[in-house]
């Protein structure tokens, strides 16, 4: 062999062991630190033992009833008694999770997919506890190894649809219902509600997230814990707070006021923490005004704690928070999901001192007063077979009463339509949730096209086939299922949030199915999620060929006679004042779940009536938005790199800081969403509050009292119109003389009606708290209630507001 040969040889060798060198290394790496770093211990035997007639589970083997073996004792107590028989190595141990391992499905007795746990204590006989995503259905995977059985989860509507019906009832049933899959599948926390607030637009997350409105937020919020929590499962609401970007989330830095904290960014958590006071609540990855969430004393320890007296524990979102020290001392107790160095910087700190005995013992108690309240620690027998098909007409049900009629010109319900032509590649690929940890591994979905060929109409042939062309697809490859997503795809779809595709559709090709068509229904689909958020052209705007697609569309239907209406399978807002004057009818679909379709069938066939309300605004222009001049309006995806090892970055200096991305001015304020609009008396194209109903309704007889120290408000609906159908009606406050600066008018309260047959009518009642007409002071550091004169708006929406009445507060 000539020399050269052999030394090209030589180094390809060379090379080949050096990387398998780094691969094996990085394996081990990984393994050891992020993913398998515990020896978990989950078979731990207990028996049972009788003594004066009460039979208790002998949880350490000692033969005796110890206090916190006693069920007849309290929580608080039995929670003492174990802490008392803890070593300092076991109170460390529970202060972290035990990795990834249990989330990608590494444990052969774990549940893949189950992102966080609380870890066992073997010697004390506790149990090992599983934490799982989300908030529009529980996030597991649905294969585990070597199995043939399915572990589903029902697929809900997103956040966004669910705070769309304004319905706090019928969101504590969907609670219910995710809380009790929950309880069926052995996990112990489900990792929701997410109820940051939409405070811009392109926010990638608002499709998980409520409003614009922390008081719809909160109280929404609040019935999805009350449902999860009837089941004795816990919820954890989530980021903790002032997460309203993705990009750079793991380290951008909030500055925000504290009156806007106060009045807006907190306020949803603060209504939570009062009215449902959940089992947890989990931090925010980003920074507050220079101090990460997830290590914020000031937060966590004297707001939440000491202000508005939460008793749960409070975890790190997954590898938030840098210093793990520093997060237990602020009074965030569980790091989550853990590594090994957090495990080891506990260790250290506590020999050190560094980190106090009575921080460790204090996060420690509210671990176990989790644990001990668990169904794990109940013995409870989860016979992984949740309800799936009750839970389905769950979903089906809330997903038509969040969908929003924004325009109907005599077009819906429709009537003598045999044929129908369904435009765009989201109607084929209908989308029902975002991406990420709002994710869920559902059983089917029921898409747009499938919904409407079951409820018996016909299909326009020259539209599908269109769509199967430029699609690349064919019949049978359009029916097949997606394959089980593993974690890598996981990953990806999370990066890379899968959207239908734009489809060019020729003016001649849509002249040829109008030829058959009764009707066309086009739809405009939009998808995001962790790690990005949404970016103006092709998103917020509609693309070149769709804004052709609804052009061509209307012009050639309507030279027949025929009418179009315009579906939004969306997740978030999107421009609409451009094209909004095309259609006949415009239906704001949301994201459905798993029985998508069949919710917008249900709604389009008049079987259900639309109720659902704007839960923000559409602005006619992103720009109208206050918050548009800080917000990082790229869309620009984090790396795959950042998502990883982003949170443990170096940190920056000062000057080398980037606007936006390392930190974001709230110069808006208090000026988020309607507040905004009001205060600059801007137009706007669809506004908060908005829907409209196939019925009309009339609201009368407005009376306001006042009670000790609460606004008694009361008033009278009809359903003057000739279709059974339910109104929201929405009570605003203001104090037009006040002596300082405040928005317009604020939501107080808000109340649904039953179902109301033509030319019936209810009495409603509201109650406000006086205390909730107050304004944060900055000057004052609290809460400042003025007295005088108070103007209550009532409507069904922010900007028609038809009745108001005054009240004095002396
Ligand atoms: C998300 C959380 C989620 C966690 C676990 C994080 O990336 O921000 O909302 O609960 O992952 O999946």
């Amino acid at each position: 062999m000539n020399r050269k040969i052999k030394l090209l040889l030589k180094i390809f060798v060379g090379f080949l062991i050096i990387i398998t060198c780094c691969v094996i290394l990085g394996g081990w790496y990984l393994n050891s630190n992020l993913l398998s770093f515990e020896s978990r211990n989950t078979n731990i035997l207990h028996k049972e033992i009788e003594t004066n007639g009460y039979t208790f589970l002998d949880r350490n083997g000692n033969g005796k009833l110890d206090p916190y073996e006693d069920q007849r004792n309290t929580i608080q107590d039995r929670a003492e008694d174990i802490l008392s028989k803890m070593t300092l190595d076991e109170k460390i141990h529970l202060l972290k999770g035990s990795g990834m391992g249990s989330a990608i499905g590494a444990y052969s007795d774990g549940i893949p997919g189950a992102v966080g746990t609380i870890v066992s204590t073997p010697r004390l006989g506790l149990p090992e506890i599983y934490l799982s995503d989300g908030p529009a259905g529980l996030r597991i995977m649905s294969k585990r190894d070597d199995e043939d059985k399915r572990y589903y989860s029902t697929a809900f509507p997103i956040g966004t649809l669910l705070a769309s019906t304004w319905n706090t009832e019928l969101v504590k049933n969907v609670g219910v219902s995710i809380g009790s899959e929950a309880k069926s599948y052995g996990i112990d926390v489900v990792l929701g509600p997410g109820v940051n607030l939409h405070r811009h637009p392109l926010c990638g997350r608002n499709f998980e997230y409520y409003s614009e409105d922390p008081f719809l937020t909160g109280h929404i919020g609040s019935a999805m814990i009350n449902g999860i929590e009837s089941n004795g499962i816990g919820a954890s609401p989530k980021h903790f707070a002032v997460n309203n970007q993705e990009t750079s989330r793991n380290w951008n830095d909030a500055i925000v006021s504290e009156r806007a904290l106060r009045e807006l960014y907190l306020k949803s958590f603060e209504i939570i923490v009062k009215e449902s006071q959940p089992w947890a609540i989990m931090t925010s990855y980003n920074k507050i005004n220079g101090t990460y969430a997830a290590e914020n004393k000031r937060l966590l320890t004297n707001v939440l704690r000491k202000e508005w007296s939460f008793e749960g524990l409070v975890m790190t979102d997954w590898y938030g928070g840098r210093n793990s020290t520093n997060i237990i001392k602020s009074g965030n107790d569980l790091i989550e999901p853990g590594t090994k160095n957090d495990w080891d910087d506990l260790k250290e700190s506590a020999i050190d001192r560094s980190l106090p005995i009575l921080d460790i013992d204090t996060s420690v108690k509210r671990i176990l007063k989790l644990v001990l309240k668990s169904k794990k620690m109940q013995n409870y027998n989860f016979d992984n077979n949740p309800k799936l098909k009750e839970h389905a007409l769950v979903a089906r049900k809330a997903g038509s009463e969040g969908i929003i009629l924004l325009k109907n010109k005599n077009t819906l319900p429709i009537n003598n339509i045999n044929n129908i032509a369904l435009i765009g590649s989201a109607s084929y690929e209908f989308i029902t949730g975002g991406t990420g940890s709002g994710d869920v591994d559902e059983a089917y979905s029921v898409s747009l096209d499938e919904a409407l060929k079951n409820n018996g109409y016909k299909l326009n042939k020259v539209a599908f086939e269109e769509y199967l062309k430029q699609n690349l697809k064919t019949t049978q490859n359009k029916e097949e299922e997606e394959e089980d997503p593993g974690p890598i795809d996981f990953l990806m779809r999370m990066v890379n949030p899968p959207k239908p595709l734009d489809i060019n559709y020729s003016p001649e090709l849509i002249n040829k199915t109008s030829e058959t068509a009764d009707i066309a229904i086009i739809t405009i689909g939009r998808n995001s999620g962790e790690t990005a958020d949404r970016k103006v052209k092709d998103d917020f705007l509609l693309s070149k060929s769709e804004i052709e697609m609804i052009e061509n569309t209307c012009k050639i239907y309507h030279s027949k006679g025929k009418k179009v209406i315009v579906v939004l399978n969306i997740g978030g807002v999107i421009e609409t004042k451009s094209w909004k004057n095309l259609p006949d009818a415009i239906l704001l679909a949301w994201q459905g779940g798993q029985e998508a379709g069949n919710s917008v069938v249900d709604i389009i066939t008049g079987k259900i009536n639309p109720s659902g309300k704007l839960p923000m605004t559409f602005p006619n222009d992103i720009n109208d938005h206050k918050s548009s001049l800080n917000f990082p309006m790229g869309g620009e995806q984090m790396s795959i790199n950042d998502i990883i090892y982003g949170i443990k970055k170096k940190e920056k200096a000062e000057d080398e800081k980037i606007k936006n991305k390392d930190y974001t001015l709230y110069e808006e304020g208090i000026y988020v969403g309607y507040r905004h609009f009001d205060k600059d008396t801007l137009d706007v194209s669809y506004p908060f509050g908005y829907g409209l109903s196939y019925t009309k309704f009339e609201l009368n007889d407005l009376k306001a009292t006042r009670g000790k120290n609460i606004i008694n408000i009361e008033i009278k609906v009809s359903n003057i119109g000739t279709t059974p159908g339910k109104e929201v009606i929405q009570v605003y406050s203001s104090k037009p003389d006040s002596d300082v600066d405040r928005p317009i008018k604020e939501l107080r309260a808000f109340i649904k009606t039953s179902l109301l047959n033509p030319g019936e009518s209810t009495r409603l009642k509201m109650q406000i708290p006086q205390s909730e007409l107050s304004y944060w002071s900055e000057d004052e550091s609290q809460w400042v209630l003025e007295n005088g004169t108070y103007s209550f708006y009532l409507g069904n929406s922010s900007r028609t507001l038809p009745l108001n009445i005054d009240v004095e507060i002396k």
